[in-house]
C-alpha cells in the first residue's frame, strides 16, 4: 500500500488581495507536495480561504458589498494567482461553502457533546484585525500581535474548556517534532505553562459566520470555524461513505505550515478542539517567519505589500519560487527586494541552470547530432569525471534531507553547488577544444565529458523540479526525457542517462534579466501603490481614504458642480464626527503622510493624513479632530484609510487640523 502524505496551508483571509507574502507560505507546501508525489507518497494538499467573522464583515461593508460578494472575489483572485503559480493544490476550502459549515457544526456538536463547552459571559478587549481575545487587556489598549487599538466586548458566549487541557498539551509538546523550528515550540511551552484560560467561542454582535447548533443567535468563533477546514475539507463530520474514508485515509496530517504570528491559534487552540472531539493529532506544525519589505512585515495594513503578479508579468512563477524559497532562510524572517530577485535569477538561473543545460544540450547537439554520447572505454576517464559523479550522488542524498527538514534554502544552495562544480568541470575539461579533433581519444573523451555534463544536469534538473516545476520540465524534454512528471525520484541516481536518448529542441529557459527588469517592477508597483489625492478643500490634510462606509457613502454623480450651491440634504450626506487620535505614526518612505487610528466612538478608524509636514505624530495622540467618517474608500501606498480628517488648507498647502474650543464628546456628530 503505498504511503499517504496530507499537507495543508492556513487559509487566507479574504479581506486583503493575495501578495506575495501569502505566497511564501502556499509555495513553500507546494514544493513539498509535489516533491512528496514524486517519492511515490499518495498525497493531498489543501489550501482555500478563510471568509467568516468581523474583520472580513467590516471590510466587505467598507467596500460596498455584501460579505459574500466580496468574499466570492478575493477568493476567486487567490485561486487565479495560484493557477498561475502552478500551485497543485488537491483542493481548494472556502469557509463559506455548506459541505464546511455542516461539518464544523458537527464538530461544535461533537466538543459540546463531550463536556467541553458551556455557556457563560465574556466582557474583555477584542482585537478585530486577528479576530483574538485579548486576555488582561483594558479598554484602549492595544492588541499585543498587531498594535491596533482592541475593542471592547461584553457578550453572553459559549466557552470552550481550554483550561482542561494544559496538561494535555504539554505532554503533547513533549515531542520535538510537534511544532518546529525549536524556537516556536519554546515559546508555545512557556505560553501553555503560565496558565489556560477558557476560550470564548461564539459570538452574537454580528452575524458573518456559521451559526452554533441549535442557538442560531450565535455564530461560531472565527477561528474554530477556521482551523476546522482541515478536518472539513477531507470529510470530517460528513455522512458520506466516501468522506468518512478519505478522512480515514489522510487525517492526521503530516504536515500543517503555518507564519509565526498564527502559532498560538494552531499549536493550543487546534490540538485542544481536536482532544476534546476525540481526534488524533497532526503530526507537525511547521512555522515559518515573515517576508520582510521595507523592513517590515509585508502586509497591506502596512501598505508595504508586493503583488505578485508583477514577477510573474516580468520574470515568471518559476523566478518567483526559486528566489523565496532560495533566498529566505526558512523559519527566520527575510527580506525581499526586486534588486535582489534579479541578482539571483541572474546568477543561478540564467547564468547557473539555464547556461549548464543550453552550452551542454548545444555540444551535444552539434558534435553527436543530438543524441546522449557514451564513454567508449575505459581509458576516456579521468578522475575528475568520478569527482563530478560523487558530487552528484552525495547531492541527491544530502538535498533530501535537507529538503524534508525544511530547510530549502540549504538544499538549494547544495544542488547547485553540483551545477558549479559542472560548470567548472566543463571549463577545465574544454569540451569545445576536443570537439575540434576527429582522432578517437578526442571523441571519446568528449563523449565522457558530455555524458558527465548531461547526467550532472539531469540530476540537477530532477531535485529543482518541486520548485521550479515549469522550467524543469522544459529542460527535461529538451534532455529528451519526456514528461518530467514520471519521474520516481526515490530511484534517482547517477548513471541513469541512456546512450543515444534523443534531445528535443533546445531553447533558453531563462532569458537574462537585465536593469530594466527592477525598473519596470517597481514602476508597476509603485502605480498600484499611488493613487491620485482627493480634490476637496480639505485635500491638504486628507490623502485618499478606503474601506470607509461606502454604502453610506456621496457617489461623485451627486456632487455639484463647483459654482453651483448646494441643499441641507446634499449636505447632510456627509457625516461629520468628532474622533480621538489614538495611535498617530509615520509611513515609512512617505514623507508627508501619518498613519493615525482615530475612535469615532462606535469603533475606531485608520486613518492616513497627509500632515506629516506640520504635525509629529506624538503631538496628536489624544487630540480630538473631526472626520469625514462616510468617505469613498480609497488606498494610498496599498494602505487603507478609513475616513478624512478635516483641515483648512494655508498657503503652501499647509494644514491646520479643525478644532473645538468647548469639550466635546467623541462620536458627535457635526451638523
Ligand atoms: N486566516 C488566517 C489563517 C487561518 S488558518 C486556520 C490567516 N490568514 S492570513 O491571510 O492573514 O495569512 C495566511 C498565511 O499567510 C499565514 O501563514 C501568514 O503567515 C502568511 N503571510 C501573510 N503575510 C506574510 C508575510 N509578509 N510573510 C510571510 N508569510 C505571511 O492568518
Amino acid at each position: 500500500m503505498s504511503r499517504k502524505f496530507y499537507i495543508t496551508t492556513p487559509i487566507y483571509y479574504v479581506n486583503a488581495r493575495p501578495h506575495i507574502g501569502h505566497a511564501y507560505t502556499t509555495l513553500a507546501c507546494d514544493t513539498i507536495a509535489r516533491r512528496q508525489r514524486l517519492l511515490g507518497a499518495e498525497t493531498f494538499f489543501l489550501t482555500g480561504t478563510d471568509e467568516h467573522g468581523q474583520k472580513i464583515e467590516r471590510a466587505a461593508q467598507a467596500a460596498g458589498k455584501t460579505p459574500q460578494q466580496y468574499a466570492d472575489e478575493i477568493s476567486a483572485e487567490f485561486r487565479q494567482l495560484w493557477k498561475r503559480m502552478g500551485i497543485s493544490n488537491d483542493d481548494f476550502i472556502r469557509t463559506t461553502e455548506d459541505r464546511h459549515k455542516k461539518r464544523v457544526q458537527e464538530l461544535f456538536r461533537k466538543i459540546r457533546d463531550n463536556g467541553f463547552i458551556y455557556k457563560g459571559t465574556y466582557t474583555g478587549q477584542y482585537c478585530v484585525s486577528d479576530e483574538l481575545y485579548v486576555d488582561g487587556a483594558q479598554p484602549g489598549d492595544p492588541c499585543p500581535t498587531c498594535g491596533r487599538i482592541t475593542e471592547t466586548v461584553h457578550e453572553e458566549n459559549y466557552f470552550f474548556k481550554l483550561s482542561a487541557f494544559q496538561d494535555k498539551l504539554l505532554a503533547l509538546y513533549a515531542n520535538p517534532e510537534f511544532i518546529r523550528p525549536e524556537a516556536r515550540r519554546n515559546e508555545v511551552i512557556s505560553f501553555v505553562r503560565s496558565g489556560l484560560r477558557d476560550l470564548s467561542i461564539s459570538r452574537s454582535t454580528f452575524s458573518w459566520g456559521i451559526p452554533v447548533p441549535d442557538d442560531p443567535k450565535h455564530v461560531i468563533y472565527v477561528w474554530l470555524d477556521a482551523l476546522a477546514n482541515y478536518i472539513t475539507a477531507i470529510g470530517y463530520g460528513s455522512s458520506h461513505a466516501g468522506a468518512q474514508e478519505a478522512f480515514k485515509k489522510f487525517w492526521p496530517a503530516d504536515v500543517q505550515m503555518i507564519g509565526k504570528e498564527i502559532v498560538r491559534f494552531h499549536c493550543v487552540y487546534w490540538p485542544a478542539f481536536l482532544m476534546a472531539a476525540g481526534l488524533p493529532m497532526p503530526k507537525a506544525i511547521v512555522a515559518h517567519g515573515w517576508l520582510l519589505f521595507e523592513e517590515s512585515k509585508m502586509s497591506k495594513s502596512r501598505g508595504n505589500i508586493v503583488r505578485t503578479e508583477t514577477i510573474l508579468d516580468v520574470l515568471g512563477s518559476d523566478a518567483l519560487r526559486y528566489f523565496l524559497l532560495r533566498e529566505v532562510v526558512f523559519g527566520q524572517d527575510g527580506s525581499f527586494s526586486f534588486d535582489a530577485l534579479v541578482q539571483r535569477y541572474n546568477s543561478d538561473l540564467a547564468n547557473g541552470l539555464g547556461n549548464l543545460a543550453s552550452r551542454t544540450l548545444t555540444m551535444i547537439n552539434r558534435y553527436f547530432k543530438g543524441e546522449i554520447p557514451y564513454p567508449s572505454h575505459a581509458a576516456s576517464k579521468t578522475v575528475a569525471d568520478d569527482a563530478i559523479a560523487e558530487v552528484a550522488r552525495k547531492t541527491i542524498r544530502e538535498f533530501g534531507t535537507l529538503f524534508d527538514q525544511f530547510q530549502f534554502s540549504r538544499a538549494l544552495e547544495v544542488a547547485w553547488a553540483l551545477v558549479a562544480a559542472v560548470d567548472k568541470y566543463i571549463v577545465e575539461n574544454e569540451p569545445w577544444a576536443l570537439g575540434e579533433k576527429q582522432d578517437e581519444d578526442s571523441r571519446s573523451r568528449l563523449a565522457t565529458v558530455l555524458y558527465t555534463a548531461a547526467e550532472a544536469l539531469r540530476i540537477a534538473t530532477a531535485l529543482a523540479h518541486p520548485v521550479m516545476p515549469d522550467a524543469t520540465a522544459k529542460i527535461w524534454s529538451q534532455i529528451g526525457l519526456g514528461d518530467i512528471k514520471k519521474l520516481a525520484l526515490s530511484e534517482l541516481a547517477w548513471g541513469q542517462l541512456r546512450l543515444g536518448t534523443k534531445l528535443g529542441e533546445i531553447q533558453p529557459v531563462f532569458p537574462r534579466a537585465d536593469k530594466s527588469a527592477i525598473e519596470r517592477m517597481q514602476k508597476m508597483e509603485e502605480e498600484q501603490r499611488t493613487t491620485p489625492v482627493a480634490d476637496a478643500a480639505v485635500t491638504a490634510a486628507t490623502p485618499p481614504a478606503a474601506n470607509a462606509l461606502q454604502s453610506a457613502t456621496v457617489s461623485p454623480s451627486a456632487v455639484p458642480a463647483a459654482n453651483d450651491k448646494i441643499s441641507i440634504d446634499d449636505f447632510s450626506k456627509i457625516e461629520l464626527r468628532v474622533g480621538m487620535v489614538k495611535v498617530a505614526e509615520r509611513v515609512p518612505k512617505a514623507d508627508k503622510l501619518l498613519r493615525l487610528e482615530i475612535d469615532i466612538g462606535t469603533e475606531v478608524r485608520q486613518v492616513l493624513a497627509g500632515i506629516a509636514e506640520a504635525y509629529s505624530p506624538e503631538t496628536l495622540v489624544g487630540r480630538k479632530v473631526v472626520i469625514v467618517a462616510n468617505l469613498a474608500p480609497r488606498k494610498l501606498r496599498g494602505m487603507e484609510s478609513n475616513g478624512m480628517i478635516v483641515a483648512a488648507s494655508l498657503e503652501g498647502g499647509k494644514p491646520v487640523l479643525a478644532g473645538f474650543l468647548e469639550d466635546v464628546p467623541v462620536g458627535a456628530r457635526l451638523k
